[in-house]
């Protein structure tokens, strides 16, 4: 497994954070009502009680508009001085145009390009890596990047190996420069040796709708839990290793290790693996499910709120997903 390193990135900080979650709530108990599973099941194989789920009438950009917004609120921040924004999903509004197109339009960013960015469950650090070099290299100073899904459109709500994992929802984070340099490292990796065991296999070039894909539900989400399970722990762990080792700090300088929320076997074979604390872990996912790009922003919002995340301190963020991808950031919290 290779994955990109690239260290001490200067001149970037994290200046705003937003999340929305959908109303609706979906409990473990309610889904043993209509599929063969037990809230026993999913809780002790996943760690999740249950999950947000989208109103009928909500598309991606507009849980992704809520974030933005509230991202832009709580900073103050003019969207006419946006000059980029990517929204990183597996479940944009349509196969184009970009849901950052309309995201961008709904929050009023009349000034920014606009672009969406694919890299599965990873989205949010390629996203956040992305708009950092944007900034480090001045060629911009304010993007923002936002993870958003509504990752119940695209299950298979009869396959209960899949439907009970996820959940949907959306965060932002504004991206601009500062003196200081807040982001240390990143390190994005792929193998796509492995794309086989995450997918959604129709409804692209490869296999285009049919009356034969939509009968096989080929548009739902297929995945090897195994196999991904397997992939997940390693990636996480040899990521991180090597964001720490680029910037020259140890586990035990990290002050909170947010990673991705699929599953709390994952988090927590990787936590021992890596030798933090629990203390220095954060999981939130029992009240959220998976929501893929928009799981990271969700915690670090709930850590800022509960007094976990503070002002200095530093935080490891660790990605996968399909792709298979997977990628790590090391910085200082600097909001
Ligand atoms: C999906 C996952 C929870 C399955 O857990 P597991 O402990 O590996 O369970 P298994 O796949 O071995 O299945 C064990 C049994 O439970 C059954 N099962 C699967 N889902 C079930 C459910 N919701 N309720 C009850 N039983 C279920 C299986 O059919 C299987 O039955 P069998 O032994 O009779 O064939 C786990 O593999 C996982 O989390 N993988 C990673 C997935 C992930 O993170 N994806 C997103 C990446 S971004």
């Amino acid at each position: 497994m290779i994955g990109l390193s690239r260290g001490n990135v200067k001149g970037a900080r994290i200046s705003a954070l937003g999340v929305y979650v959908p109303e609706r709530v979906l409990t473990n108990d309610e889904i043993s009502q209509f599929l063969d599973t037990t809230d026993e099941w999913i809780t002790s194989r996943t760690g999740i009680r249950e999950r947000h789920i989208a109103r009928p009438d909500q598309a991606c950009s507009d849980l992704a508009t809520e974030a933005a917004r509230a991202a832009l609120v709580s900073s103050g921040f003019d969207p006419e001085l946006l000059d980029l924004v990517i929204v990183t999903t597996i479940t944009p509004d349509m196969t184009f145009p970009a849901t950052a197109s309309i995201v961008a339009h709904n929050i009023g960013a009349t000034r920014a390009g606009a672009f969406d960015l694919e890299a599965g469950c990873t989205g949010f650090v390629y996203g956040l890596a992305v708009a950092t070099a944007f900034v480090a290299a001045n060629i911009y100073r304010n993007v923002l990047v936002v993870g958003a899904e509504v990752l119940s459109r695209i299950l298979d709500w009869e396959d209960r190996s899949t439907c009970v994992l996820f959940g949907d929802g959306a965060g932002a984070v504004l991206v601009t420069p500062t003196d200081n340099g807040s982001i240390f490292s990143f390190d994005l990796g792929n193998d796509g040796s492995g794309a086989q065991f995450l997918s959604i296999p129709a409804g692209g070039s490869r296999q285009p709708a049919s009356h034969e894909t939509v009968k096989d539900h080929l548009h739902f989400t297929q995945m090897n839990g195994s196999k991904v399970f397997k992939f997940a722990t390693r990636a996480v762990v040899e990521s991180c290793e090597k964001v720490l080792v680029d910037a020259g700090l140890a586990v035990a300088d990290v002050d909170l290790f947010v990673p991705h929320q699929a599953n709390i076997r994952i988090i927590e074979t990787a936590r021992k693996r890596l030798g933090f604390r629990k203390d220095q872990v954060f999981a939130n996912l029992e009240r959220y499910g998976n929501t893929s790009c928009a799981s990271i922003p969700l915690c670090l919002e709930e850590a800022v709120t509960s007094g976990r995340l503070k002002k200095g301190d530093t935080l490891l963020m660790a990605g996968f997903g399909a792709g298979l991808t997977w990628g790590s950031c090391l910085t200082r919290w600097d909001l």
